[in-house]
């Protein structure tokens, strides 16, 4: 049997406070810009909720395991009907031990947060909502095929704040038609929310979805490299001026308000998972279900494992890893870690002088960080060290 990956303190993985992530996997339609594993066809809905209690009470073993942070993601989570929901959450804890002070998030469409549902979350224990709001233009949110209007985004995220809880809205930039003042209106109608965390996503094009194909006959319509990096920019800096601190590339938090969930995949804590594409974490040990809701039902109804694949990082794998991932987060990567992954990448030591040079990245106290210019083109640094 492989040892037991432990922490600096010396306590094994397995004893260590975990996350879990619950994939949901339903939506009422696609958005166009959206590769997530999801199926809008509810008929296997029944089957796949049971399945995923069955898969939560399994992944309790050994027993006893605390988590302290549970993420609902999906998916839309916030569509999720009542009954389905208690049935999760029983299982969740009938299975785990979860202090009050656990982190509980909910992916939430703003379409679907209304006062009762909003009730009902605050009784299963939901402490934090993640609120896909994209763009404040109508125009723009059809372009995305998205079922809510700029209106009903804000009414769901004063509703929630409200309500008590903690609330996290998505962004997008680099959108179809959204011009300069569409990102100014967006951001400033986020800004008057006041939010406790804000993630900015540009749009990923290298993905198969219908804005990509979209983008191959009308590239007119879509901002160019610059003009998304420059939104970008300008969106750091109003979140910054509002008091939002840049933690990570894509992620901006009032102080104390960084979410604690996905540090844990940038800080390589353990996650576990469950759910179809799930994909879990524990010292070195990586693994993902199958991303196929027919196989994920049948695996777990015939008593077998979901999992379509399990490894173990090697030691080279884990230093690089826990560089690329560092370097995604303000506080950066200590000098050792840089080191060692320079002397195992002679290309992506080069690439880091070219950056410190250009100003996209700094070293200061021992430790290496990017700026934000630094974080808009990380992804040529990361492809020289893996
Ligand atoms: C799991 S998804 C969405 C959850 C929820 N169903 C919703 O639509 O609000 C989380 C966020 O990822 C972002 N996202 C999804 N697809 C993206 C893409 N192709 N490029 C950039 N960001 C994307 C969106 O901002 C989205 O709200
Ligand atoms: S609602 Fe969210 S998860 Fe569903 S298709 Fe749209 S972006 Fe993807």
């Amino acid at each position: 049997m492989a040892r037991e990956a432990a922490s600096p303190a010396g306590i094994p993985e397995h004893r260590r406070a975990a996350g879990i992530y619950l994939h949901l996997p339903f939506c009422r339609s696609r958005c166009s810009y959206c590769t997530f594993v999801v199926s809008t066809d509810l008929s296997l809905s029944q089957r796949v909720f049971a399945a995923l209690e069955r898969e939560v009470e399994r992944l309790a073993r050994p027993a006893g395991r605390v988590v302290s942070t549970v993420y609902l993601g999906g998916g839309t989570p916030s569509l999720v009907a009542a009954e389905a929901l208690h049935g999760l959450f029983a299982a969740l804890r009938r299975s785990l031990r979860w202090p009050s002070a656990a982190e509980v998030t909910l992916e939430a469409n703003p379409d679907d947060v209304t006062e009762g549902r909003l009730e009902l979350w605050k009784t299963l224990g939901v402490t934090r909502l993640s609120i896909g709001v994209q763009a404040f233009q109508d125009r723009v949110l059809k372009v995305l095929n998205r079922r809510h209007s700029a209106a009903v985004a804000r009414r769901a995220a004063r509703l929630a704040l409200d309500a008590g809880f903690v609330v996290s809205l998505d962004l997008m930039l680099g959108l179809p038609t959204m011009t300069r003042s569409d990102l100014a209106a967006t951001l400033s109608q986020a800004l008057d929310l006041r939010p406790h965390h804000v993630s900015v996503y540009l749009l990923e094009m290298d993905k198969p979805h219908r804005l990509a194909r979209l983008a191959a006959r009308r590239r007119d319509l879509f901002p160019d490299d610059d003009a998304a990096a420059a939104q970008y920019l300008t969106a750091g800096r109003a979140l910054v001026a509002a008091g939002y601190r840049h933690y990570e590339i894509s992620n901006f938090a009032l102080p104390g308000f960084a979410a604690r969930h996905n540090l844990r995949y940038w800080l390589r804590r353990p996650v576990l998972a469950a759910g179809v594409g799930a994909h879990g974490q524990a010292g070195r040990r990586r693994w993902a279900n199958v991303a196929d809701l027919r196989a994920y039902v049948e695996a777990i109804e015939g008593g077998g494992s979901p999992r379509a694949w399990s490894r173990t990082l090697s030691t080279e794998e884990e230093s690089k890893e826990g560089v690329m991932l560092g370097l995604r987060l303000a506080r950066g990567v200590d000098r050792g870690a840089i080191a060692k992954c320079a002397a195992l990448a002679p290309e992506f030591a080069a690439r880091l002088e070219d950056f410190e040079m250009l100003g996209l990245a700094r070293r200061a106290a021992g430790r290496l960080r990017l700026t934000p210019q630094g974080w808009l083109v990380s992804n040529e640094l990361f492809a020289a060290l893996w």
